[in-house]
């Protein structure tokens, strides 16, 4: 008899990093995201795809989690790579977090009011990447979950 044997996906890498949340740091906060990425060996576009995704929630909690605060608070990024070619990236803030997540997620919404944002960082990050789960307690903060499988 043929047994079939499941094969388990091991964590093969991990880095967590804090970083201020101020705009000079979302490329940064993208390129080292994307050379750590890198150690699965993806396709430039995939590299590209994630880089798009992490771009988009860090800068999120730059211009949203910690508006009107005197001081900028903080932004940790958890990424580990798997086995099975996976790439998880987590972005957390610990600001303002979002009241209505359904609401936040639907493409063109935004809290903007300036009229610089065009309320399309969630869809962009569920377009370049596999799965995007998003957490968030009102006055707590926000985590997002995103993950990828390469090719
Ligand atoms: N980390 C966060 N903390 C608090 N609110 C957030 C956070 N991320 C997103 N939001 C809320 O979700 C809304 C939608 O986010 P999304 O990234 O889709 O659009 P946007 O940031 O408004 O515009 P764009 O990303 O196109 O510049 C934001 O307007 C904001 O109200
Ligand atoms: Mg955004």
């Amino acid at each position: 008899m043929i047994t079939e044997k499941k094969v388990k996906k091991e964590k093969i890498n991990e880095v967590k990093i804090t970083l201020l949340a101020v705009s000079r740091n979302e490329s940064l906060a993208r390129a080292y995201v994307s050379a750590f990425a890198a150690g699965l060996d993806p396709t430039l576009d995939e590299l590209a795809d994630i880089r798009c995704a992490v771009s988009e929630a860090v800068t999120n909690c730059v211009v949203h989690a910690y508006k009107g605060w005197e001081n900028p608070g903080k932004i940790y990024i958890n990424a580990r790579l798997y086995s099975d070619r996976t790439v998880t990236v987590e972005v957390s803030d610990r600001g303002c977090g979002i009241e209505n997540i359904e609401m936040a997620m639907t493409p063109l919404f935004t809290t903007d009011k300036e009229g610089e944002r065009s309320g399309m960082g969630f869809s962009v990050m569920k377009s370049f990447t596999d799965c995007v789960r998003v957490t968030s307690k009102p006055s707590g903060g926000t985590r997002v979950f995103m993950s990828k499988k390469f090719s």
